[in-house]
């Protein structure tokens, strides 16, 4: 079995498998030449060519344990018919959904037509990763949880505080649910295929889910990850799932019992607090701060060994605690790759 695969199965692999969270993206010369090339992000998501190659440009580069599919977590909400834009240096923009019509004009019938593209993508990842001999490469397929999801399509894009989607699952809570079931169903079909199409591993970015009460957090982030990953493992026994509660803090242990099969941790968590409180067989992700990746140097090495040293002999999966940054040098990368493959 492939490294990360058995990492994910339960058991302590040393030097742990590694990959970053946004792993391609702006930081690679790379990737900032194939996205000059096209129109807007949205045009390089649903371009199969263009995406299987940017999401294998760091699996050459540095020959991470895991290759991410290159696409967004709001292509799931384009797909069913809301609006996506990508601004340049604003991030994604959204209509603002925020009553029962605007639910009800989602439309779960045009998934799979909009998504057959990032399928595609799919499929000539995993040919590419034999084709090119990374045999040892597991292939994740990932979507955004529903709560995160539903974040960017009531605020509209990004927030401070996203006061908007939670003043609304306090004050309207039937449309607040009603949306969130659209959703959960969507990313089971979405996830679904997925793995059809070859997708070995499967991620739910839960981006903020810290930011909910903790009976919001049970409604909104425990209640969906629980069905979508009942769901898959019914259709698809044997593919594992990692969940990423960003900012869960304690709700991590609750978070876990959804029987996901790894937790990834964000950078703020003490990454053996949080391992302690899992049980033994459920692996551990992350948790190095992007920003000592920018760093680099002796700070990101006290770091990252702070890590290693806490999760060996763990279920354990080197990342970060969140998204790569596109400031970070690449040389800093690679110098990260060794320490972490020296244990
Ligand atoms: O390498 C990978 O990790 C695979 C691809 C991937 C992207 N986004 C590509 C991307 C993945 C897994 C994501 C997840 C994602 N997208 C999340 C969850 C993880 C997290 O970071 O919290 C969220 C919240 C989004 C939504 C999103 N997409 C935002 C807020 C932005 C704008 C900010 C930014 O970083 O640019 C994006 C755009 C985006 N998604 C880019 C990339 C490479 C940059 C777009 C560009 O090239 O212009």
């Amino acid at each position: 079995m492939k490294r990360l695969l058995r990492a994910l199965s339960g058991e302590a692999v040393w030097p742990p498998p590694v990959w970053l969270m946004r792993q391609a993206g702006r930081y690679l010369p790379e990737y900032r030449a194939v996205r000059a090339g096209v129109k807007d992000f949205v045009a390089l998501c649903t371009t199969p060519e263009l995406a299987a190659e940017v999401t294998l440009q760091p699996i050459r580069r540095y020959g991470f344990d895991a290759a991410i599919l290159f696409s967004d977590i709001l292509m799931l909400p384009w797909a069913l018919g809301h609006g996506l834009e990508f601004k340049e240096g604003e991030g994604p923009v959204l209509p603002k959904l925020r009553d029962e019509a605007a639910v009800a004009a989602l439309d779960p019938a045009r998934v799979a037509e909009k998504v057959a593209p990032i399928m595609e993508t799919v499929r000539l990842v995993r040919s590419g990763l034999v084709r090119e001999g990374f045999a040892e490469t597991t292939l994740i397929g990932f979507a955004g949880a529903p709560f995160t999801v539903a974040c960017y399509m009531v605020e509209g894009g990004g927030s401070k505080d996203f006061a908007a989607v939670r003043g609304m699952a306090y004050s309207r809570p039937e449309l607040f649910q009603q949306l969130m079931n659209v959703l959960t169903d969507a990313t089971i079909e979405y996830l679904s295929a997925q793995v059809i199409a070859g997708a070995e591993a499967l991620m739910l970015f839960d981006s903020w889910a810290g930011v909910l009460s903790p009976s919001l957090f049970r409604a909104h982030v425990i209640a969906p990850a629980a069905r979508i990953v009942a769901a898959l493992k019914e259709r698809h026994p044997g593919v594992p799932l990692i969940g990423f509660p960003r900012l869960a803090g304690v709700m991590t242990l609750d978070y876990a019992a959804t029987g996901v099969d790894a937790v990834g941790v964000d950078t703020g968590s003490d990454i053996a607090a949080v391992a302690a409180m899992l049980p033994a067989h459920v692996a551990v992700q992350g948790n190095l701060d992007p920003l000592a990746v920018v760093a680099g140097g002796k700070a990101m090495e006290a770091e990252a060994m702070g890590i290693l040293n806490a999760m060996r002999g763990r279920p354990f999966i080197f990342n970060l605690g969140h998204g790569i940054v596109p400031q970070t040098p690449p040389e800093h990368v690679a110098a990260l790759l060794e320490l972490v493959r020296a244990g």
